[in-house]
């Protein structure tokens, strides 16, 4: 049976409503790759995603990210055989460890990301395979702000809106496929695969909610409405079935939806392979 990303998101991500959106259509496509063992999940943040993709019960073999609290949070997801609190920069681990490095929506979020992808080509076993999802280098111009001032000829406050998002986001780069390639192919590994995912439409609704939703803004009305403080209050309960229950239906069609052939999205898969 197919599972349904979408409404296992909503549930756990029902206080930020976009955030699940993403992460939802992004583990529609992960989940269609292989994971062959020892897996390595590097920047595996709270573990909540290696949960949803991989289940409980140790089925990583190690997950490796340098945030403590991020880390003792996967520590009780169940995930993960072994974890490591450490830097992709210097991978603790010898040569040839790993037949799979994954790594979800970590890469954009270190600004000298060649020294890391060296690493994992490093730990890979010949043969093994490096999979990682990225914003595209099309997740600018796709962004609902962005086009909407393009389209009024106001390319100074279009390239203002995605610069804040960028600032929000903490993302330090937007590489191109052939880019990756190159990173890819100066850490002994080739590029097997890239697939775009998030279609214009889905990331221009994914930001026209991140900003109705008050994703990132230090106040907001949903923000409070949904803050721990209140969940003694116990509302949350209801409040979370309702998000699940509504939007569940009402973004079924953008949650389905690829990317057409020969166009870009928001989101890129990337595949590579340590070569022999
Ligand atoms: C957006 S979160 C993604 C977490 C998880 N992979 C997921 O999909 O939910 C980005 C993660 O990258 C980690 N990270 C940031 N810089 C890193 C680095 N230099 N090496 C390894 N992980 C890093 C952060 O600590 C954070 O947990």
């Amino acid at each position: 049976m197919t599972r349904d990303y979408l409404t296992e998101l909503l549930a756990a991500y029902w206080f930020a409503p976009p955030v699940a959106l993403w992460r939802a259509v992004e583990l529609r496509v992960v989940a269609e790759e292989r994971y062959e063992h020892p897996l390595l999940d590097l920047g595996c943040g709270d573990g909540l995603i290696g949960q949803v993709l991989f289940g409980t019960g140790g089925q990583v073999d190690v997950g490796l990210d340098p945030w403590e609290e991020q880390l003792r949070r996967a520590a009780q997801s169940g995930v993960y055989r072994h974890l490591d609190l450490a830097d992709g920069h210097h991978l603790p681990y010898a040569d040839g460890t790993f037949a799979t490095v994954f790594s979800n929506s970590v890469l954009e979020h270190i600004p000298d990301v060649s020294s890391v992808v060296r690493e994992v080509g490093r730990v890979l076993h010949l043969g093994g395979h490096f999979i990682f999802t990225v914003p595209s280098d099309a997740f600018r111009c796709l962004l609902d702000g962005y086009v909407r001032r393009m389209a009024a000829g106001d390319v100074h406050g279009a390239e203002a809106y995605a610069a804040a998002v960028d600032a929000r986001l903490e993302h330090y780069h937007y590489h191109t496929p052939g880019e990756w390639q190159q990173l890819l192919a100066a850490a002994g590994m080739m590029l097997v695969k890239v697939r775009y995912y998030i279609p214009e439409e889905v990331e221009r609704l994914w930001d026209r909610m991140s900003v109705r939703y008050g994703i990132g803004q230090r106040r907001s009305a949903w923000g409070l409405l949904v803050s721990r403080r209140l969940r003694p209050l116990g509302y949350q309960v209801l409040l979370r079935r309702i998000v699940v229950r509504s939007l569940s239906r009402r973004w079924r069609s953008y949650y389905e939806m690829d990317v057409s052939p020969g166009e870009k999205g928001g989101g890129l898969l990337v595949v590579a392979q340590r070569e022999e």
